[in-house]
């Protein structure tokens, strides 16, 4: 028989679920006093240490910002979102400055993947499983958390592949964060990253929405076709991938080659054309100028489910006799 102050505990356990805060002496052990040999990487918020805490492998971000209480509120709220596709934050230490200590992922970001030529090339339908991993952690971000938040800095560097090269969006909710923390300090924090913003945000004085996401999910789209960085360095010309693609859409006499040619030459002829002139299609209607004619994420999921599921000899023209397909390229 259980006893009332047990039962107390068991409805406690239920409904508050207790997000870890660590220690930074914990947090120093882990990550050998936070060596050089233990750094991944470098972003805009601050450095990312490997670190095996309570026989876990995990990755702890030093911000460079220290913790108000309204992040910290914040912060609780995040460790309590989950999805496959997601990278988990399973908790935090604000002694000092803030760590954020998120699960680790074995394959380092898409951005690596699709460039660093001792990896080994990304197959096409391994990118397009990529493509809807991530295109499912932004429709749960969207549609299904209480906030209905927004990413804001979707890029391939804030997607990472797991053992089985399946995709997690990682970085969800900083800009949140970073919000709070602009509202309460003179500390401001640029947010979005340049070749991914889309040109009314670009601009400044728009709300933020889902749709910012969708242009950058966009972008991300044309990096798995054709392998190249969301702004392009020619000499001094600098132009970014959605120009580059709409230059191939607006191609007089043959669009589908000049798409051939943007194809990443790593792939070979190990493609299917139909396939990527469907991905690439896709990647438009998320890059339109007009926000409003921008799909949102789940139309988008509902497309790439439907491209990653049909076999090689399935029609093409069929799909675009699919009203759901038709009706995500005129955005509605
Ligand atoms: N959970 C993790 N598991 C494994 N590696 C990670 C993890 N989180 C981050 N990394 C690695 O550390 C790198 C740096 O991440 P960080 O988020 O600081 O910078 P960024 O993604 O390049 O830019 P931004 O600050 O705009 O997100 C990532 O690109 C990734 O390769
Ligand atoms: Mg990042």
């Amino acid at each position: 028989m259980m006893n009332s102050a047990q039962i107390g505990t068991e409805i406690t356990g239920l409904l508050v679920e207790k997000s870890q805060e660590f220690s930074y002496k914990e947090l120093s052990i882990a990550t050998n006093k936070f060596s050089m040999s233990n750094k991944i990487g470098e972003g805009g918020f601050g450095e990312v240490f490997y670190a095996e805490l309570r026989g876990q492998k995990a990755a702890i971000k030093k911000m460079r910002m220290k913790a108000s209480k309204e992040f910290c509120a914040e912060l609780k709220v995040l460790t309590r979102v989950h999805h496959l596709n997601l990278v988990g934050l399973i908790g935090y230490c604000v002694e000092g400055f803030l760590f954020l200590v998120y699960e680790y992922i074995d394959n380092g970001n898409l951005s690596q993947n699709l460039r660093d030529s001792e990896r080994e090339s990304l197959t096409w339908s391994t990118r397009m499983q990529i493509a809807l991993d991530s295109a499912r952690a932004l429709e749960y971000i969207h549609e299904h958390t209480v906030h209905g938040y927004i990413h804001r800095d979707i890029k391939s560097e804030n997607i990472l592949l797991d053992k089985r090269f399946r995709a997690k969006v990682t970085d969800f909710g900083l800009s949140k964060l970073a919000d709070v923390e602009n509202s309460t300090s003179s500390n401001k924090i640029v947010q979005g990253t340049f070749g991914y913003m889309p040109p009314e945000y670009a601009r400044g004085g728009v709300a933020p929405s889902p749709k910012i996401d969708v242009y950058a999910f966009g972008v991300v789209l044309y990096e798995l076709i054709s392998a190249k960085q969301a702004v392009i360095r020619d000499g001094p010309e600098v132009k970014g991938l959605v120009a580059l693609f709409d230059e191939v859409f607006d191609h007089e006499t043959n669009p589908t080659e000049a798409l051939k040619n943007l194809v990443d030459p790593r792939l070979g002829d190990n493609y299917s054309v139909d396939s990527v002139c469907n991905i690439a299609k896709l990647a438009k209607a998320c890059t339109m100028k007009d926000p409003q004619l921008r799909p949102s994420m789940r139309s988008v999921v509902v497309a790439l489910t439907t491209l990653t599921s049909t076999t090689e000899d399935w029609n093409v023209s069929s799909f675009f006799e699919n009203p759901a397909f038709v009706n995500l390229m005129s955005g509605k």
